[in-house]
């Protein structure tokens, strides 16, 4: 069905794979159009409760936006391909009803992680490194890099990163708070799995909310606090509330229906 990804859906978990192997699977105009239709056709399909993506291959998740492609660009090309591409996947992925894992498996560079960065949560392979090298190419990161990589780990190392361009390892990472967990390459999907099977037990409305309150705490000109307070008053209507406290008074697990 697509070129340049793989997908398929198990069990509610879609899996969204980025398969440009010989390119180190980077990102270029169609394998994003591609991404936004797979995103959004899994945010519209009930059968999928969560998404995981990550790279094909044993090297790369994915290598960055594909520089070949904009070598020619203008000012005004390079920002119409940055808008774009934070509205139909960047942002997209963020702000999505579905919560969504990166697997990280390999090298995560420029616009691949800021895909990464753009996830609910990732999880890297003990091999994976990590950098936005957009300087060593004239550039600054133009896919939501200099606010989310700022936001998850602080001024200081995002400057780091950013001003030398270097890559660091998936432990470095773990320690800087960028990524939640690292694991073999043998066990990473297993490990996004279950992680996120856990997720998927819970109330589905809920987890929509949840992503929406937090995602307001970095959002300029929305009072983090006040959605929190509406989104909660919201959750008393669903049926999965009360289904959640029926179940934890009858000392029974809850069956969420998303109602
Ligand atoms: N855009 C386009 N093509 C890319 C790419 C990218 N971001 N990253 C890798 N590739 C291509 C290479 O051009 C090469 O293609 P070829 O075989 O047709 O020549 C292929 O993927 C393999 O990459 P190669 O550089 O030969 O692998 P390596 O193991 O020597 O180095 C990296 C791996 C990741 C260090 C190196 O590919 C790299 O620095 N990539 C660019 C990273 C980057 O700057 N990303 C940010 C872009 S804004």
């Amino acid at each position: 069905m697509f070129e340049n990804l793989l997908t398929h859906t198990e069990s509610g978990i879609h899996h969204i794979i980025i398969n440009r192997a010989g390119k180190l699977n980077a990102l270029n105009r169609a394998t994003l159009a591609e991404l936004h239709t797979a995103l959004y056709d899994a945010f519209n399909n009930d059968k999928v409760g969560g998404i995981i993506i990550t790279g094909a291959g044993d090297r790369a998740f994915v290598a960055g936006a594909d520089i070949a492609e904009f070598a020619s660009f203008d000012a005004a090309q390079g920002e119409d391909l940055a808008r774009r591409g934070h509205k139909n996947v960047f942002d997209f992925i963020e702000n999505s009803n579905k919560p969504i894992i990166a697997a990280i498996n390999g090298f995560a560079l420029g616009g691949g992680l800021e895909l990464a960065l753009a996830c609910h949560i990732r999880i890297a392979s003990e091999n994976a490194k990590m950098g936005l090298p957009e300087v060593t190419l004239g550039l600054i990161p133009g896919y939501g890099g200099t606010q989310r990589l700022t936001r998850l780990v602080g001024r200081g190392r995002a400057l780091e990163m950013i001003l030398t361009g270097d890559m660091i390892t998936a432990q470095e990472a773990y320690q800087f708070g960028l990524v939640n967990h690292v694991v073999s390459q043998y066990d990473l999907l297993t490990k996004a799995e279950t992680l996120l099977r856990v997720i998927l037990s819970r109330a589905p409305l809920a987890l929509q909310s949840a992503i929406r309150a937090v995602n307001a705490s970095s959002q300029q000109g929305v009072n983090g606090f006040e959605e929190e307070i509406e989104l909660f008053g919201q959750c008393f209507d669903t049926a999965d509330f009360k289904e959640g406290v029926d179940a934890f008074l009858g000392k029974r697990k809850p069956e969420f229906r998303g109602k």
